[in-house]
Order: C-alpha cells, then structure tokens, then sequence
C-alpha cells in the first residue's frame, strides 16, 4: 500500500476528469465462497478499488462524489462473532483514514447515498462487474438507468491507469525480480523425469514465500502450443520442449509476467534452435521498434513480417512475404497479439473492455486477418507498462482447419509445416516500460538466447 496521499490524488485526479457527473460507484470485492460463505477462495481485492482506495479487505465499497472530490468508504464493522473467528481487525473508519478518507458508512447506507442521490438527478457512475456477486449487489442499489458501464468513467480511469508512476514501477520491478527466480528455478528444475506439477509447485511457492503469490495460473507444459494449459500433469521427456509462462504478484499485487521456453534435454534440436531463434528475434524487433508514439499494431504487425520472414527462410511459408503477412498468414502460427497493458492485473485493466484499453477512437480494433489477434493497437505513451510475447506454435487442430480450408494455400506450405506437428509451441515475454525516449526491459532479463537457456538448465544436469 502506498501512502494516503498517492489515493487521494488519485481520486482527486478522477473527480477532475469526471468534474459534474455525479457518483463514481467502485465496490471492491467481497470474499467468493468455495463450497460455503466460510470457506472462501483465496481474497484477491479488485484492482480498480485498489488503485484508487488501496484497502486489501473484503466487503468495502468506495463512493466519490465527481463535484465536491469528497470519497466515502462503505463498510461494516466486525462483530465479535466476526472477531472470534478472524481476529480483531481495524474499524472502517480507521481504514479510511489509511487511505485519506474521512467520511466513512456502514454498506446499508450506500443505497440511500444512491437513491439521494439519484432523486436530486445526480447520475451514478460503475465499472462493467466481472463477479456475480458484484453485479447482483449493483443491480439491487442501482437504478436501471445507470447500470451500463460508464464510458466516462472507463475512459478517465484508462487514462490515469495506463501511465504508472515511478512508485507503481518500483512495485511492477520488485513482481519481476519474483518472476526471476521462479523461471531461472523451472530452468534449473527442466530435466527428464521431473513432472510439470514438480516445477509448477516449486516456482508458485517462490510466489506466495517472496510476493502475494503467482499473477495467473502457471502455464508449465510440453504442450507449449496449446495457449493457456493449465495441465501439469505431464512428465518431462527429453527431446521436448518446456514452455514456461508464469508471474507474480508483489505484495501490493502489481503484476509480472514471462514466458520462457526450455529444452528437457538441456540442449536444443536444430530443428527446435531454428524456431526458437526466430521467436527471439521477433522479440528483440518488437522491443526495438516500440517507444512512445507507435502503434503497438504496426508493433505486432513488423513482429508477424519477423515470424513470417524466418519460416520462409525454412520452407514453411512461400511466396511474397509481405503480402503474406497481410494476409495474416502469421496468425497460422502465433494465433494471438504480441501483448497486452500490465499492472495491478497482470491482463491490466481488461476487465473495462479491450476496446477501451488496447484500442481508441484513433485505433480501432480491427477485424482485418493480419491484426484481428492482437488486444493491444493503441500508440503507445510514456509510463504504459506493455508485455511483449510473440510466440511460434504448431497447433495441430489449426493447421488441419486451415488446410481443409485451402486457406492462404499460395503461402503455406502445409506438406512441410505438418512434419512440425509434433514440434509444440515457443513462446518469449518480457515486461517493457515505454519511457520518454524509448523502451526498458523491467526487472533483469531471464536467459533469453538459446545460449544463455542452455547455460541456466546445465547446472541440473550435471
Ligand atoms: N500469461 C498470459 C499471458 O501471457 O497473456
Ligand atoms: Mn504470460
Ligand atoms: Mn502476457
């Protein structure tokens, strides 16, 4: 958490952008019951109600008033039934004090702070709910009129959220330096035998013993080319792949994020080598090419005229590269965008829309094959904290759909590509701030060239 006076300007930074509009409405979450309301999921506090009120607790919902700038915090009080099975906890009006809040109200009372304000025709202002306990509480104290989400309000947060300070930096480094030793761990654990479940619990306690814990669900697979495989049921074979995607939260939950990819055998194939380096070098393209002013688009499209060249080079594309690159020929091989906005989430701010965070009035999404996978176009600015992950998979279900199509046969080799079919997928990230004047990678860079990987997994293996 960081001190009361970052939150109130925060908030007073919103009331500005939302001068005249009525109530910014922002609950946090509450606890999300497993099997009965005792026995909860892990509490993760929602991100938007961290940035602006900061308190890791259930059950508090903070109200600003865009006119006056004065923020209410809703909630109640523990009970000593409350305190006999969870400890004495500070009272509401001491929470708010912690976070530069001084009006404080037990949660009956937000409704008639909804329903006042809505009868003197003031208008009230959410975030589109991602929990369903969110959206009943809402839709019970919320007049119908106002239970869109609010563009305004989505739009001035984005614009607030987007650019982090140099004390949201200092957060996202020290999440970074946790997902080093997570992934130099998996290199060092990557070895015939050892099951997935060996490394994906190792690295998750490196999470949860140096931050908050891991920022998503581990991806530690041999199936690289399935995108999100939360499987770790496999056992490391030599010959495979082990493609790693994992991150962590630092304490004040801003996120990490990296993707490595290992050989079991602690040496390359050459056949593996040549995809891998054309994933690296895609990856130093996309990082060299970004700073403040390009589209993360053109971005993602001059990495995809990387991808698309370097398969050339081996057979599997033909033909006039940029015209298949235009014809979005790459999305046969990395069926996803190049990156995507990181901070108190690790998929930062998604929940307001893709359209709102990836993409603007300037930048619309596109439905265009060349650039249809990629939830982030927008020009980039100083201070926004972007993921850069291109990847080469072989997703064998893909290619077939693909062929039966006769899609894009003039480019596609798929007599070659389907001796890869067994190959699975790369995938590189790292975490770039965009500066003033350019790029820097956060936190130190993983091993990274085949060389450097080769090196990290050579310690296990003796
Ligand atoms: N960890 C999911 C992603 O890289 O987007
Ligand atoms: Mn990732
Ligand atoms: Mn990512």
């Amino acid at each position: 958490m960081f001190s009361a006076q970052t939150y109130v300007e925060r908030r007073q930074a919103l009331a500005h952008r939302m001068e005249g509009r009525g109530l910014v409405v922002l609950p946090g979450n509450g606890e999300s019951p497993i099997n009965y309301p005792n026995n909860a999921y892990r509490f993760r506090q929602d991100s938007t109600f961290l940035y602006y009120f900061g308190l890791d607790v259930p059950g508090l919902v903070g109200v600003l008033d865009t006119d006056t700038g004065e923020a209410t915090l809703f909630g109640d009080d523990f009970t000593v039934d409350d305190i006999i099975w969870m400890g004495p906890q500070p009272k509401i009006a001491e929470l708010a004090v912690k976070v530069g809040v001084t009006k404080s109200a037990p949660i009956a009372r937000l409704e008639t702070t909804i329903a006042e304000a809505t009868a003197r025709g003031r208008a009230i202002h959410i975030m589109k709910p991602y929990r369903g306990e969110t959206r009943l509480m809402l839709e019970r104290i919320v007049p119908d009129a106002f239970l869109a989400p609010s563009e305004a309000l989505i739009m001035a947060a984005v614009a607030q959220r987007d650019k982090k300070s140099a004390e949201e930096i200092a957060e996202i480094e020290k999440a970074c330096a946790i997902g080093y030793k997570m992934h130099t761990l998996a290199m060092s654990m990557c070895r015939p035998g050892v099951r997935e479940q060996d490394i994906a619990g190792a690295i998750e306690g490196v999470a949860l013993r140096e931050g908050w814990g891991t920022s998503f669900h581990s991806i530690v697979s041999q199936h690289g080319e399935t995108l999100h495989n939360h499987s770790h049921a496999g056992t490391l074979q030599e010959g495979r792949l082990l493609l790693v995607d994992a991150g962590a939260e630092a304490n004040s939950n801003y996120c990490s994020d990296f993707t490595r990819t290992t050989p079991v055998s602690g040496k390359f194939t050459t056949k593996q080598k040549e995809i891998y380096d054309i994933v690296l070098a895609a990856n130093n393209h996309a990082i060299k090419v970004s700073g403040p002013g390009v589209r993360y688009v053109d971005v993602h499209l001059s990495s995809a005229r990387v991808i698309v060249e370097g398969l050339h080079g081996l057979g599997l594309v033909m033909g006039d590269i940029d015209a298949a690159v235009a014809a979005g020929v790459h999305a046969l091989f990395m069926p996803h965008g190049l990156g995507h906005q990181m901070g108190l989430d690790v998929h930062d701010m998604e929940n307001y829309g893709e359209q709102y965070v990836g993409y603007n009035a300037e930048t619309p999404r596109s439905t265009d094959p060349a650039c249809s996978t990629c939830r982030m176009g927008r020009r980039l600015e100083p201070g926004m904290v972007v993921t850069v992950e291109p990847g080469l998979y072989f997703v064998p279900e893909l290619i077939a759909k693909w062929r039966a199509e006769k899609r894009a046969t003039e480019f596609v080799n798929y007599d070659r590509v389907e001796t890869y079919l067994d190959f699975g997928g790369i995938r590189l990230e790292d975490d770039m701030l965009v500066t003033e004047t350019g790029t820097r990678l956060l936190g130190k860079r993983l091993p990274i060239t085949t060389e450097e990987v080769e090196a990290a997994t050579a310690a296990s293996l003796g």
